[in-house]
């Protein structure tokens, strides 16, 4: 397919100086013409195009007022002014304007070329540049850790000196603390930066998926395996794994994993043929793996192995000193994501918040935060708090949204009743064991599994 050209478009009332450029700059340029300011500027924003090259002197609107008009648009197009004698007064007010450049009468095409490709290279540059911004600005809000307590800074110190080796780094802390950020840190601070960041989640795929899903298989190596399957280690190569909730990988995968962490080579399921990768293996946990080790649920070896490192992240409420830095940094970051006008917290709510217990750590704090931008209102804070010192009530089986009400389908009413009932059942034994899932799953009496799942359908603590 050949490649768009970039367009340029002349508003000239003389008819000659399209002919000459296009003539001369034709197979290069795709050329196109107004003969006046109105013309000119109906086709700018019919055609986009790249560039315009503008007469200043011109019967009907002037050049200047259509220059104007082309910078006041949404996406406003480069300008390059056309100038004949005695218009110098003209060409400084056009560049104050906006006008990028401009080319003196009459003009050699070569030179007129010359000046289209500048302007051209300095507005690609600039779309890098804005594109790299944008990017950073992202980056910065998913990568940053935030705090300056004693542990936090010893926690960074830690991260720094260990970023660019290649141990194996054993996350520990509750949910919610910052586990997963301080992984894509690990990652984003080494050589292996370029390279691809793999996240799998040992708890959330089924044990009999699993070790498929981290090593990959080959065709035939079970029912359904009908094409051979690069696995995660294979898909990390040259960057880093990052192995969340090692605490439960099952027994009969651990040695598996084990061989990997001494030799970095594996076979995939139901193949003969060894695999080396090259990549940097991080794990995290919030389970007690001391009691893991002595319930034998987690190999000795493995376990040394994987804690070559060990990075303990501090509850949130051992640190209340980073909360308002926290509220601030979460404040900016909806109101920057959502398009309002950030409105600094209320120095009643920030106490209030400082001195709650965080059961649920940043994630919770961060949770809240987002509300109270959503809603636009502080009160949200107050009510979770409540909440959670048991001064409020669940939502009982009633219908209690005014679209409900419509609906007398009996299917979705009781459908939508379980499940607001289901979600205020699991945010309060969340809340009850301090976002210990293990044991709010205990206390649902349902699986792990389907809690870990649920917490994700309803999005608590998102
Ligand atoms: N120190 C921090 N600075 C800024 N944001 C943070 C910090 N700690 C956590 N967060 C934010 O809180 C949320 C939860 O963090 P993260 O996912 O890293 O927790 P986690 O320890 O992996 O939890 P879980 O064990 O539940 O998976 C994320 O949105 C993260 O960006
Ligand atoms: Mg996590």
């Amino acid at each position: 397919m050949e490649r768009e050209k970039v367009k340029i478009l002349i508003i000239d009332d003389d008819p000659k100086v399209s002919w000459i450029l296009n003539e001369g700059l034709g197979d290069t340029y795709d050329i196109l013409s107004a003969k006046d300011g109105l013309e000119g500027l109906q086709m700018v924003s019919k055609t986009r195009p790249n560039l315009v090259l503008l007469d200043i002197k011109m019967p009907g609107m002037e050049g200047l007022e259509v220059l104007d008009k082309i910078k006041s648009m949404d996406r406003p197009t480069e300008v390059i002014m056309l100038s004949g004698h005695g218009e110098t007064k003209n060409v400084v007010e056009s560049i104050k304007r906006g006008a990028s450049e401009f080319i003196n009468k009459p003009f050699d095409v070569k030179e007129v070329e010359i000046h289209i490709q500048g302007v051209l290279e300095k507005n690609r540059l600039k779309q890098e540049l804005d594109y790299l911004r944008s990017e950073l600005k992202t980056k910065s809000y998913y990568e940053e850790l935030i705090g300056d307590s004693p542990g936090m800074l010893q926690i960074k110190a830690v991260i720094e000196q260990v970023a660019d080796s290649e141990l194996t780094v054993l996350i520990r802390g509750e949910s919610g603390t910052g586990k997963e950020i301080v992984a894509r840190m690990l990652h984003s601070l080494s050589a292996r930066k370029s390279g691809p960041f793999i996240k799998v989640n040992c708890a959330a795929i089924p044990r009999e998926l699993l070790e498929a899903e981290l090593f990959g298989y080959e065709k035939g190596a079970f029912t359904g395996a009908h094409k051979t399957k690069p696995g995660r280690f294979e898909m990390a190569n040259k960057g880093t794994i990052f192995l969340d909730e090692i605490g439960d990988m099952p027994l009969e995968l651990q040695s598996k994993l084990l061989q990997v962490l001494e030799q970095y080579e594996f076979m995939r399921v139901g193949g003969i043929k060894t695999i080396k990768v090259d990549t940097r293996i991080v794990c995290a946990t919030n389970r007690d793996l001391e009691k893991a080790l002595k319930d034998r649920t987690i190999r000795e070896d493995l376990f040394y192995r994987l804690n070559e490192v060990t990075l303990n992240l501090p509850h949130l409420r051992e640190r209340r000193e980073d909360i308002p830095l926290l509220v601030e940094h979460f404040l900016q970051k909806y109101y920057t994501l959502y398009n309002k006008k950030y409105r600094p917290p209320s120095s009643a709510t920030v106490e209030l918040l400082q001195n709650f217990d965080w059961p649920g750590n940043v994630r919770q704090l961060e949770n809240i935060i987002k509300q109270i931008v959503v809603r636009e209102d502080e009160n949200v804070a107050l009510d979770t708090i409540k909440r959670h010192s048991g001064e409020l009530t669940s939502p009982s089986l009633s219908v209690n949204s005014a679209s409900d009400l419509k609906s007398f389908s009996l299917k979705k009413r009781v459908g939508t009743a379980v499940a607001a009932e289901e979600k205020a059942l699991i945010t309060q034994a969340l809340d009850k064991t301090n976002w210990n899932r293990r044991k709010a799953a205990q206390l649902l009496e349902i699986s792990y599994r389907s809690l870990l799942y649920k917490i994700k359908e309803y999005q608590i603590g998102e």
